[in-house]
């Protein structure tokens, strides 16, 4: 094969053959390329990749403290907030996500956040009430949501014993976001 190569080879003309084997060294150097590099980037998930999808899904928002007075404490990022929300769904409280082991999740395994946010369901089997956003999280990437259940394990646990979510009609102690009955026919629920 190798003296039928060379054979046919000797009978291109000199500038032509250069340009062959040009081209062929060139797209074995595009072959390794694209076999490496961008396929590792596009799947492997790390906690370095997590804080930046962390910080773009709005996780601190209602999970870090501070946050809706201008202020997030990042010191305590993640650590839940006391803020209630209010809503048909009673009230429920933005919770501690560091891996603190009586007060946050630190017995959820990596897999146990992933189906959290992937399906609203906790490892107990309860669903995740609103207003935590895991019907968005669900369009995560495998990449990204594996990536925030990395960042989340390797947060210095902060010690901060969430709130007990209320049944609905059960006013909350302290200060609470409620959301008002709908104005008009415009915002009324609609059953899909
Ligand atoms: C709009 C506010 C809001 C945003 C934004 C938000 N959450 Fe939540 N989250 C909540 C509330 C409120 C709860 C508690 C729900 C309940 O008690 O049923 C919660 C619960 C959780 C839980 C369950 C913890 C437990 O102990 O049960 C996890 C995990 C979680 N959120 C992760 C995240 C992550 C990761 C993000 C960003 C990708 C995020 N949340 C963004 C409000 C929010």
């Amino acid at each position: 094969m190798n003296s039928a190569a060379t054979r046919s080879a000797s009978f291109l003309p000199p500038i032509l053959l250069a340009v062959v084997l040009a081209v062929v060294s060139c797209s074995a150097k595009v072959e390794t390329g694209a076999g490496s590099a961008p396929a590792d980037a596009d799947t492997v998930a790390t906690a370095e990749h997590g804080e930046y999808v962390v910080r773009i899904a709005g996780c601190h928002d209602c999970h870090t403290p501070g946050f809706f007075y201008n202020a997030p404490d990042y010191k305590r990022a993640l650590s839940g907030s006391e803020i209630g929300w209010v809503g048909p769904w009673g009230t429920t409280y933005a919770r501690n996500l560091t891996p603190d082991m009586e007060t946050g999740i630190g017995s959820w395994s990596e897999d146990d956040i992933v189906r959290a946010l992937q399906t609203g369901k906790r490892p107990d089997g309860t669903t995740l009430n609103p207003p935590m956003p895991w019907p968005n999280f669900a369009y995560m990437t495998k990449k990204d949501v594996h990536s925030v259940a990395k960042y989340l394990k390797s947060l210095p646990p902060v010690s901060h014993v969430n709130l007990p979510i209320l049944p609905p009609g059960q006013k909350p102690g302290g200060s609470a976001v409620n959301f008002p009955p709908p104005p008009s026919n415009w915002d009324v629920p609609k059953t899909p």
